[in-house]
């Protein structure tokens, strides 16, 4: 009987691709295999899709497929097998690669083919939107693509640190194309023109609210921790790397950085060019959704934090495995800083608590406050949180 502690995770990364490359062959074995009976034994459909995937030679030539697919043949050649040059590799353990793209990927046969219907080798075509709302709905990673992506025409260099840090930057340094403004200037005034909701309406704005985030030091007992008030809390120097979950415009990682602290942000660019504008400031964007596991070893980082990212939004299992895996992420003694996360009050109560004290962190601050923006009928609160992952036996 296969353990799924045995099949492993590159197993599991293995089947996920399969699971996509069976668009064509494999349709009809998965569809009666693997929907069928995926609940009852998942182990064993794994081995048995594998299995089908040796017997029936996935393609390895995309040009079987003409005719009986409807897939893009670049998303074939980027998602096939690729056989390793010098044979078997036992890091691998496998004499071929298996590029890992999201599954979702195929579910959304349309945009797939739109996103990888290009010139390979010439320039990409300008589909920053479409890319990321093939992402946003589970095809993540986005598919590699052979072409040049969209780049301004007179690209103009960041300013150099530390200017940099609190600096607009110029506009030439954006592909505009997907965002309702085309200027920094637009962006920076939209809180007071544009109606309707836009995330992080008004933190273009350096010279605004964004400036004091962090830095002041509040009463106790206030939702707005500080970064120094924060960092007390673990011996001076120890906290040194991290992550900052849906940082918006990077601030926290440029107020991180002048304690040398190194933090990377995470965000998509919705309706606006949240990874450009990261970047020019001279912190590092990621680019990937909340959905995506976070691309780092176990144990590895000082802090996460994240703020009005984490809420009653999302569905609650994601908030279930996204906990853990910023507990996986976290090494042991890292702080977790839950900045402002929101929901109902009684939600808080019954689903939240009790879902953040399952995961095995320590409490180290925990406030909670009324939040008002949008009507004290709504019921909604904050809670802040500062967690940590216990120094010893956090396994
Ligand atoms: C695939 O086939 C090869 C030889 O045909 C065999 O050695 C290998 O064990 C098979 N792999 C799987 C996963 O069944
Ligand atoms: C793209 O460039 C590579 C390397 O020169 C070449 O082998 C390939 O045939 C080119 N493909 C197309 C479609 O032009
Ligand atoms: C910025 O864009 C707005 C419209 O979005 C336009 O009215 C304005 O003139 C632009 N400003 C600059 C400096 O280009
Ligand atoms: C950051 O590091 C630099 C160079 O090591 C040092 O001069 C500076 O004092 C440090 N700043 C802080 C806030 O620790």
């Amino acid at each position: 009987m296969d353990s799924p502690r045995r099949i492993g995770s590159i197993s599991i990364n293995l089947f996920y691709l399969f699971l996509l490359l069976s668009s064509n062959l494999l349709t009809l074995f998965i569809s009666t295999t693997f929907y069928s009976s995926s609940s009852l034994n998942p182990t064993r459909n794994i081995a048995m899709i594998i299995d089908a995937a040796n017997a029936t030679q996935l393609p390895l030539d995309t040009a079987n497929f003409k005719g009986t697919s409807d897939i893009s043949p670049e998303f074939l050649a980027f998602t096939s097998p690729k056989q390793l040059p010098f044979g078997m590799n036992s890091n691998f353990d496998s004499d071929k690669l298996y590029p890992p793209v999201g599954k979702a990927c195929t579910l959304f046969p349309n945009e797939l083919n739109r996103y990888m219907s290009y010139k390979v080798n010439e320039s990409c075509p300008d589909d920053e939107l479409l890319a990321q709302k093939l992402l946003l709905k589970g095809c993540e990673p986005l598919p590699r693509r052979r072409c040049r992506p969209a780049a301004p025409p007179e690209y103009v260099e960041p300013h150099p640190i530390p200017e940099s840090f609190w600096s607009t930057p110029s506009d030439s340094s954006v592909v505009w194309t997907a965002y309702t403004c085309k200027n920094y200037s637009c962006l920076i005034s939209r809180k007071h023109n544009q109606k309707g909701f836009d995330d992080c309406k008004d933190c273009f704005d350096l010279g605004g609210r964004e400036k004091a985030r962090w830095t002041e030091s509040k009463s106790r007992g206030s939702i707005d921790f500080g970064i120094d008030e924060v960092l007390k809390v673990k011996k001076h120097g120890t906290i040194r790397i991290g992550l900052d979950i849906g940082g918006g415009v990077g601030t926290f990682a440029v107020r991180m950085r002048e304690r040398n602290i190194t933090i990377i942000t995470t965000s998509m660019n919705l309706n606006g060019p949240f990874n450009s504008f990261i970047a020019s400031r001279g912190v590092v964007p990621m680019y990937i959704s909340i959905s995506q596991r976070l691309p780092f070893f176990d144990n590895t980082l000082d802090i996460v934090h994240s703020m009005h990212v984490l809420s009653n939004w999302l569905p609650t299992t994601l908030m279930h495995f996204l906990f853990f895996d910023i507990y996986r992420v976290l090494r042991p003694g890292g702080l977790f800083w839950l900045d402002h996360f929101f929901c109902k009050g009684e939600q808080l109560e019954e689903v939240y608590i009790p879902l953040l004290e399952s995961i095995g962190f320590n409490k180290v601050k925990w406030v909670v406050g009324r939040k008002l923006d949008r009507g004290i009928e709504l019921q909604e609160i904050y809670l802040s949180a500062l967690l940590e992952k216990p120094l010893t036996n956090s396994w």
